[in-house]
């Protein structure tokens, strides 16, 4: 009786276990993966449709590359009173860091939104994050609410509580799926916790990271490595949108994108690509100078962040003129694109796809929109992630991909700025203009007037 007694409590016990288990943890991998879906800038407070297409491509893996929630509080454009946020006379911060409990508020609205939950069932979830859910826009090691805030980005990604990602300073991570012959690792880097100030030419993974990202490389081989940053590695549009603006990214310290491509070139590693999020656009670039084969960077972003959703529609075709006519050495222009410029202002996210039954093995590197259709897409093969002797098959492409984009002549450089700088001019001159005339004619009647 006695041992009746105890099997059923240990079984109650396990059977609540795994009850505990299956509702905390994603779902895990299968053994050979070969569907991975990521994406990144997904407000908790806004309608999160997306979740259907990204069920409905059935991902294996979900990658977050950050701003997993948008947990700082952005105060509203202000030029004038008393909390001016914009303008050389502000007095305030635009944005602020929320406390711990907004913090963990938001992560819970992000973590119940009921297409994510579902995403959470079918998916191995794993990610990394970028400002908003570090706590603040742009901010980087001076943050000082980054261990706190690392607490929860872990607890919302449900990582053990015994993990050594608890104990170490910054989040980064890497996992490597799949059996021998079929493998695909997946690093993530933090570019936050460690990251210099913006135009330092410092570090963005500081020197710990450096070390366990070089040992990462240089350890046990894979088929397919994917690097996910949370900003864009290979594309670097600051260089041709300054000085009107710029984006944080890889190219804006580029001692250390220097030291990223030679560590992974020192590596010899084969089948290395970028995944990255931020920009709240999509594209697909690549760089053909640094490893001996193409190195791909698939941005997709956001979730729900997208540059078009801020702005009336009729206003749309502006953005998209914009984008197309932003110098960039770095895009993947092909006739898989949407939009003629090969960028995506609407809310996407991003796909890599890997037949490997085929021979060679084949990769599909995918932005697509809500309704879970290609807006941009790159069909390339393992071998052609190769370093090869003697360079690219295709001399052409090679080329075409290998100049950076702030080696572009100056006035090509910033064709942006100069429309702009135009534009503005002819705007004045137009005002000025009208301004004369107006009071040509008054003067001119005043003086009638008096005759009269
Ligand atoms: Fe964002």
């Amino acid at each position: 009786m006695m041992t009746m007694v105890i099997t059923f409590i240990k079984t109650l016990v396990l059977l609540l276990l795994f009850t505990l288990t299956s509702a905390s943890a994603s779902a895990p991998a299968p053994e050979v993966v070969s569907r991975i879906a990521f994406g990144s800038c997904a407000n908790q407070s806004s309608p999160q449709p997306i979740w259907d297409a990204i069920l409905d491509y059935k991902p294996h893996v979900f990658i977050w590359l950050g701003d997993n929630i948008y947990g700082d509080i952005r105060r509203p454009f202000k030029l004038f009173g008393n909390d001016r946020t914009i303008g050389p006379w502000k007095n305030v911060p635009r944005f602020v860091p929320s406390s711990y409990d907004q913090m963990k508020s938001k992560y819970d609205i992000a973590k119940t939104n009921h297409g994510y939950a579902r995403l959470r069932h079918i998916a191995k979830v794993i990610g990394t994050w970028d400002d908003h859910d570090y706590g603040l826009n742009d901010a980087g090691k001076e943050f000082k609410h980054k261990d706190i805030n690392q607490k929860l980005m872990l607890d919302f990604l449900d990582e053990p509580p015994n993990s050594p990602r608890r104990k170490q300073a910054g989040v980064y991570a890497s996992y490597t799926f799949g059996p021998e012959g079929r493998r695909i690792k997946v690093i993530l880097l933090d570019t936050r916790y460690h990251r210099d100030p913006l135009r330092s030419d410092g570090t963005i993974l500081g020197t710990a990271q450096w070390t366990w990202l070089k040992r990462e490389l240089n350890s046990q081989p894979s088929e397919i490595t994917v690097i996910g940053s949370s900003i864009q590695v290979i594309s670097n549009l600051s260089a041709c949108t300054g000085p009107l603006f710029y984006m944080e990214s890889w190219g804006r310290f580029p001692s250390e994108r220097k030291r990223l491509f030679k560590l992974i070139s020192d590596s010899k590693r084969d089948g290395v690509f970028f995944i990255s999020g931020d920009v709240h656009f999509g594209e697909i670039t690549r760089f053909d100078c640094a490893t001996g084969y193409p190195l791909y960077d698939i941005t997709a972003s956001g979730l729900t962040q997208a540059v078009e959703k801020v702005i009336p529609s009729f206003l749309h075709f502006v953005v998209r003129f914009l984008a197309w006519i932003t110098p960039t050495t770095m895009r993947v222009i092909n006739n898989n694109c949407k939009r003629k410029s090969c960028t995506y202002g609407q809310p996407n996210f991003g796909v890599i796809e890997v037949n490997w039954d085929e021979n060679p093995v084949s990769l599909k590197f995918e932005v697509r929109g809500v309704s879970g259709e290609a807006v941009n897409s790159v069909t390339t093969s393992l071998s052609d992630l190769q370093a090869k002797k003697g360079g690219f098959n295709n001399v052409k492409e090679g080329k075409q991909h290998c100049s950076l984009e702030a080696d572009l002549p100056w006035l090509l450089r910033h064709r942006l700025a100069i429309l702009f700088s135009l534009f503005v001019a002819v705007l004045i001159v137009v005002q000025v203009g009208v301004l004369y005339v107006a009071i040509s004619l008054m003067v001119k009647c005043l003086r009638k007037c008096k005759l009269d």
